[in-house]
């Protein structure tokens, strides 16, 4: 009986203990003041407006060739790096501290891979730094686990012949680089002394 009274003791410590360690992480994510100093920054940027869903086919498409004399697939593989502002970067919190989002360091790596592939004299090419991408993109997907339903088996697909895939609820990232923008906006404000009150 003693036992049994102490295991239930122990396992309700342990749920409380299991709750303590949900809540900080929680409110970490919550939206409240922080410091930026330390640890003390939240885990995701904090939107400036409630991040909505989007709807987005996926397609096989007739864009972003792997053609490094063809002048348009070159710009359209530039524009994952133009927008954003301020090169994935946000500066937060009083001192302006520095952060990259993830979502644009995986498309700054899946940018450096198509360098790699087509141009090995490039800067991005080096073996370091594709094996770096290749890693933070496994990792990054691992951490996402998206379990998203697809129809059909890809590995016995014609993707000549079925162009067209599932549609499927993303996140709005048109939302996610607005504030980005704004952000890197208000630090040119920032270093030429344009202090907000
Ligand atoms: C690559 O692009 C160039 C310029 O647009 C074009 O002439 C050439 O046919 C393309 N090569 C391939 C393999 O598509
Ligand atoms: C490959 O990269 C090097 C170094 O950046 C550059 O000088 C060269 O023009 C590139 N080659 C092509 C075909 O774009």
């Amino acid at each position: 009986m003693k036992t049994q009274v102490l295991i239930c003791v122990l396992n309700a410590l342990a749920a409380l203990v299991l709750l303590n360690v949900v809540s900080s992480t929680l409110s970490r994510s919550r939206s409240r003041a922080y410091t930026y100093v330390g640890d003390d920054y939240p885990i995701e940027l904090p939107l400036e407006e409630k991040l909505l869903l989007v709807s987005m086919t996926l397609e096989e498409t007739v864009h972003y060739e792997l053609n490094i004399s063809d002048p348009v697939a070159e710009r359209e593989w530039d524009s994952l790096m133009l927008y954003p502002r301020g090169f994935g970067r946000v500066h937060l919190g009083p001192e302006r501290r520095v952060f990259n989002i993830v979502f644009w360091h995986q498309m700054h790596c899946l940018r450096s891979m198509e360098r790699a592939i087509q141009n090995r004299s490039h800067p991005f090419s080096t073996p370091g730094h594709v094996r770096h991408c290749l890693n933070y993109l496994r990792q990054t997907f691992l951490c996402g686990a998206d379990h998203t339903l697809e129809d059909g088996d890809f590995t016995i697909q014609n993707f000549e012949m079925e162009r067209i895939a599932d549609t499927r609820m993303c996140k709005d990232w048109e939302a996610v680089e607005s504030t980005m923008n704004r952000k890197i906006l208000e630090f040119f404000d920032f270093r030429h002394g344009k202090h907000p009150s």
